[in-house]
């Protein structure tokens, strides 16, 4: 059965934590699909882990766009989450309107996502039949603004104001929160608060869900992880090895052999 916002709240409700995975193509998402992992979101990460941009800032909607459908095309039962990009909802709640209604029709996502407390392009969201997630704490896209990828939320301001913007994405109809790199206690004391589902990422195990980015938890990421990275796999250690493995055999003249040769 596909999943939708409502099973999420329900999670919440029974005390059941859940899964969420970043997803970019088609073939990934069938295989985090059957997996059963109930939420795909096509990240903005998408900007760094498959374009090799510098940060998420550059990437462009029609490229999310591009992504988004082919997540949409391998996604049976997972609620499919379109992230919006920097620049495309922050100017104005009308430029975000048309910008997520892409994503709905365009994209064929169920949802979309976007960082920060813009309350009211999330009720007017809301209002038209787009589910809102919503990301507090260390939104990637103020990256310049925050001086650098840090956690957020130590001081008593910080902290306040993010349980505050949390409630006020709640009230405006948001259906989930992420909440990226804030301290264990704060995050503990927002999901406490909210009736709708946060989900954690660098956010402690108190959250209702957590989320990680697919390729970091696969191991696919090259360099130094953040801390709350799990690796779950070495796939660039493996696609590595097949890949020189290959080469050896074609270089000897191993590969193809009669089996892989037509007659
Ligand atoms: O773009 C992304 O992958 C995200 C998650 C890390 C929450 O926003």
């Amino acid at each position: 059965m596909p999943v939708t916002i409502h099973d999420l709240r329900a999670f919440k409700e029974r005390g059941e934590r859940f899964p969420m995975l970043t997803a970019y193509d088609s073939a990934t998402a069938e295989i985090l699909d059957e997996a059963g992992i109930p939420v795909l979101l096509v990240g903005d990460s998408l900007a760094q882990v498959v374009l090799g941009y510098e940060s998420t800032i550059p990437v462009e909607i029609d490229e999310m766009l591009h992504h988004t459908r082919a997540v949409a095309r391998g996604a049976r039962n997972a609620l499919v989450v379109g992230d919006m990009p920097f620049g495309t909802y922050g100017a104005s709640v009308e430029d975000g309107v048309r910008n997520a209604v892409r994503f709905m029709k365009e994209g064929r996502a169920h949802a979309v996502k976007f960082e920060g407390p813009q309350f009211d392009l999330a009720e007017r969201l809301s209002s038209i039949g787009v589910p809102v997630m919503a990301h507090l704490g260390l939104t990637p896209q103020s990256v310049h603004l925050f001086g650098g990828y840090k956690v957020q939320g130590r001081s008593d301001e910080q902290a306040s104001n993010i349980l505050r913007w949390a409630k006020e994405l709640e009230e405006a109809g948001a259906f989930a929160v992420v909440l990226e790199c804030v301290p264990t206690e704060l995050a503990a004391r927002i999901t406490r608060t909210l009736s709708i589902p946060t989900i954690g990422i660098g956010a402690g195990p108190h959250c209702d869900g957590q989320v990680l980015v697919v390729n970091d938890m696969a191991g696919l990421t090259n360099g130094k992880a953040p801390k709350f990275v799990k690796r779950y796999a070495d796939l660039r250690g493996q696609l590595s090895a097949a890949a020189r493995a290959y080469a050896d055999e074609v270089s000897r003249g191993e590969y193809p052999g009669p089996e892989h040769s037509y007659s």
